[in-house]
C-alpha cells in the first residue's frame, strides 16, 4: 500500500514563547494513512481536530514532531514550498464551503489548476470536475445561485481538480442539514470507493461510522483508533457515562 502520510511525535503549540497564552493544541501525535483510506476524526470541542487537519493540510506547521506527506519531510519547508505541496497533494473542504462569491461555480473550481503552469485546458478539467459531482449543469451559477448542498459540491470539485493525494474535510456536512449532508455524504463516499482517501473531521457520530477508521482525540492526543465502529462506540459510551 502506498502511504499518504506519516506523523512521529507530532505537536502544534499556540504562542509558544508566551506561556500565559501557549496552547499545546496537537500532542505528541503519532499515525500514519494509507492510500484509499477513510478515517473521521472525532472528539470534544477543543480537543485539536482542527488544528490536526491545518497542519496535515500543510496550512499550518507543526512545532515539532514529523510529518511526511508523500514520502517528504514538510516541517522545514518555506511558505512557497509549503503551498506548492498543498497544491499538489491536498483538497480541501471546509464546513463554510469557502467559494469565492463573484465566480461562476466552473471558476471556483478551476481556481486551484491556475496556480500550475503545466496544465492547460484547466476549463475542461474544470468541467469534468463539476460532472464528477453532479453538477454539470450549473457551471455558469454564481455561489449565491446555488443551494447549500450544491455549493458544498463545487467546494468537493474544485478540492477534486487537481486529483490530490488526500481530500481533507472538516465538518463538510456541520452547515447542510440531514437530508443535504446524506446527500454530500453519499457523495464523499462514492469517490472514496472510486479511490481517494479521505480525511474528515466531524462532530456527527453517524457520519464517523459511515467511514472505515476513526481517531478520537482527547486534549490533542489520541485517545483511541481504529475501525470506526469500535472507537465511536467507546467515545459514545465514555460520553453517556461523562453526562450521567
Ligand atoms: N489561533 C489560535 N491561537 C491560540 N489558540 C488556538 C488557536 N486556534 C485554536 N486554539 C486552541 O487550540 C485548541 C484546539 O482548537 P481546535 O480548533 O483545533 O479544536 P477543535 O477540536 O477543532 O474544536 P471544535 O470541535 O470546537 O471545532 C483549543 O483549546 C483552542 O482554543
Ligand atoms: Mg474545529
Amino acid at each position: 500500500m502506498t502511504r499518504v502520510l506519516e506523523l512521529d511525535g507530532l505537536s502544534k503549540v499556540y504562542h509558544p514563547e508566551t506561556p500565559e497564552l501557549s496552547v499545546r493544541a496537537v500532542d505528541r501525535v503519532s499515525f500514519a494513512v494509507e492510500a484509499g483510506e477513510s478515517l473521521a476524526i472525532i472528539g470534544p470541542s477543543g480537543c485539536g481536530k482542527s488544528t490536526l487537519l491545518q497542519v496535515l493540510g500543510c496550512l499550518d506547521r507543526p512545532t515539532s514532531g514529523r510529518y511526511l506527506l508523500g514520502g517528504r519531510d514538510v516541517a522545514g519547508l518555506g511558505d512557497d514550498e509549503l503551498a506548492l505541496v498543498r497544491n499538489v497533494h491536498v483538497g480541501f473542504v471546509f464546513q463554510s464551503f469557502h467559494l469565492l462569491p463573484r465566480l461562476s461555480a466552473v471558476e471556483n473550481v478551476e481556481l486551484p489548476l491556475l496556480y500550475r503552469a503545466t496544465v492547460d485546458d484547466t476549463r475542461a478539467l474544470a468541467l469534468d470536475a463539476l460532472a464528477r459531482v453532479g453538477l454539470a449543469q450549473r457551471a455558469r451559477h454564481l455561489p449565491s445561485e446555488l443551494s447549500g448542498g450544491q455549493r458544498q459540491r463545487v467546494a468537493i470539485a474544485r478540492a477534486l481538480v487537481t486529483r490530490p493525494s488526500m481530500l481533507l474535510c472538516d465538518e463538510p456536512t456541520g452547515a447542510l442539514d440531514s437530508r443535504t449532508g446524506e446527500e454530500v455524504l453519499a457523495l464523499l463516499s462514492q469517490l472514496h470507493d472510486e479511490g481517494a482517501t479521505i480525511v474528515m473531521v466531524t462532530h456527527d457520530l453517524s457520519v464517523a461510522r459511515a467511514l472505515q477508521r476513526a481517531m478520537w482525540m482527547k486534549d490533542g492526543r489520541i485517545e483511541d483508533d481504529g475501525p470506526s465502529e469500535r472507537v465511536v462506540a467507546a467515545f459514545a459510551a465514555a460520553h453517556a457515562r461523562e453526562a450521567s
